[in-house]
């Protein structure tokens, strides 16, 4: 008999979505469904995944073991989300506002606003205000759903500033149950103080800002902006091949407003991920389908700022490049922590079906994160990460959408919400507007 601590019974669809490797091309869509399908867990890890007969035959549940009944409902892996902007302060609703009077995006970046605006709010809080508003962001994605976040500095453009987000990061990642990937993103933005010197900001990032995040071990990833309002193609190569030579993995925001290179960079570089790519043109899909790196979409972005993005995901998942989708959660582009506000938009927007949209939440997303070996998948010898949704197939996590299914989340084997609330333990990590838990870290 197979021992087991943790077990989910009896699911009217258990989607496994199985694989170490990215799912590309017409494997996207392939889900991996078990009806009645149940699934076991040990210490963390997966050891059984089948139906309700061999369930019965071949596991014992240990006798302080959780057993969920998922009759009629759905299961699916936590979603991992691979693109965040966690760590700010404040907010942009102003922006928003003069945005949905007619001011583009990068109208309101160019008059010192958007970024800039979030790297003032953000500079300006301490760490422990950081550290709380992070406590809430984490409590709402879990009760969504996600399990596992990459989450970005970007709004201190500083040293200090960047190190103090980082920072916070590596607590949020000690006090609470959704796992964080971070990355360091010093070039998000040119700050105000370089404004006439951009050459003496991107010499800071490579030169001081990169080996000292490496050094600490505060960042696996280095990101860069690179766009018209932010970094050329010629500095992102420059900081990114600072990051790889400290033994970061890399990542990019190409082609979010206009195609300025960022894809072919990201695919030459063999970034692990190549994120927005609105405005990708044929040569940057045809070297990301020859590379590694994953083609991240952000369709709630896209969505925010009315970019077409029509068919997008279309484009890349017939490209054979691996589609993973993000909130890209953030102040300026796309205020949302929840994943499932994201699908319904990769589909009806982005043109992917469900089950790939499902397939560019979890195992190919955690791909871009160097993370499809261990999470991702329903999968024995994976970290037992899953949800239970209130909904009798996985279709409905698109077509029903504007209210959050999610009712139960197991994060590494253990119960983290339960009816729809943080559960138990997972709870002593609470926060939410601005209530702060101090004995908790
Ligand atoms: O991914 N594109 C750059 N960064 C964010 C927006 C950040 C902001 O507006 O504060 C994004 O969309
Ligand atoms: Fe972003």
């Amino acid at each position: 008999m197979i021992e087991a601590d943790l077990a989910i019974v009896d699911a009217s669809e258990l989607v496994t979505v199985r694989g170490a490797a990215p799912l590309r091309g017409a494997a996207q869509g392939d889900l991996g469904i078990v009806e009645h399908g149940c699934l076991a867990a040990r210490e963390g890890i997966i050891v059984f995944v089948g139906d309700e007969r061999d369930y019965r035959r071949q596991v014992r549940l240990v006798r302080s073991g959780v057993e969920i009944d998922a009759g009629g409902r759905t299961v699916l892996p936590g979603f991992v989300d691979p693109h965040t902007h966690l760590p700010f302060a404040g907010s942009r609703e102003r922006e928003f506002s003069l945005r949905l009077q007619g001011t583009r995006y990068d109208e309101i970046a160019a008059q010192g606003g958007g970024i800039l605006s979030t790297v003032e709010a953000t500079r300006r809080a301490s760490y422990d205000a950081l550290v709380d508003l992070g406590k809430s962001r984490l409590h709402r994605m879990l009760l969504h759903g996600t399990t596992t976040i990459e989450a970005k500095s970007g709004y201190g453009l500083t040293l200090e500033d960047e190190l103090k987000q980082l920072r916070v990061l590596k607590a949020l990642d000690g006090i609470h149950p959704v796992d964080i990937v971070p990355t360091f993103l010093g070039a998000h933005a040119v700050p105000r103080e370089y404004r006439g010197d951009r050459g003496a900001y991107v010499r800071e990032i490579v030169d001081r800002m990169i080996p000292e995040v490496a050094r600490q071990g505060l960042a696996r990833f280095c990101d860069v902006f690179v766009e018209e309002i932010a970094f050329t193609p010629e500095e992102g190569e420059a900081i990114l091949s600072a990051a790889a030579r400290s033994g970061l993995g890399l990542r990019v925001h190409a082609d979010q407003l206009a195609d300025t290179g960022g894809a072919l960079l990201a695919a030459r570089l063999g970034a692990a991920s190549a994120d927005h790519l609105e405005h990708t043109g044929e040569a940057g899909v045809r070297a990301l389908a020859g590379s590694p790196t994953a083609a991240v979409l952000l369709p709630g972005a896209a969505f925010f700022l009315r970019t077409p993005g029509s068919g997008l995901g279309r484009r890349f998942v017939d490209a054979q490049v691996p589609v993973a989708v993000a909130t890209d959660f953030n102040p300026g582009t796309c205020p949302t922590e929840a994943m499932p506000a994201i699908l319904p938009l990769a589909c009806l927007n982005f043109g992917l079906s469900a089950a790939e949209a499902i397939v560019a939440s979890t195992l190919n997303a955690a791909y871009s994160l160097g993370l499809a070996g261990t999470i991702g998948s329903l999968e024995v010898g994976k970290i037992a990460d899953a949800q239970v949704l209130e909904v009798p197939n996985h279709l409905h996590l698109v077509y029903h959408f504007g209210v959050n299914h999610c009712r139960t989340v197991v994060k590494n084997g253990r119960l983290v919400v339960e009816d729809g609330a943080i559960a138990g333990e997972a709870r002593r990590a609470p926060a939410g507007n601005g209530a702060s838990d101090k004995t908790s870290g």
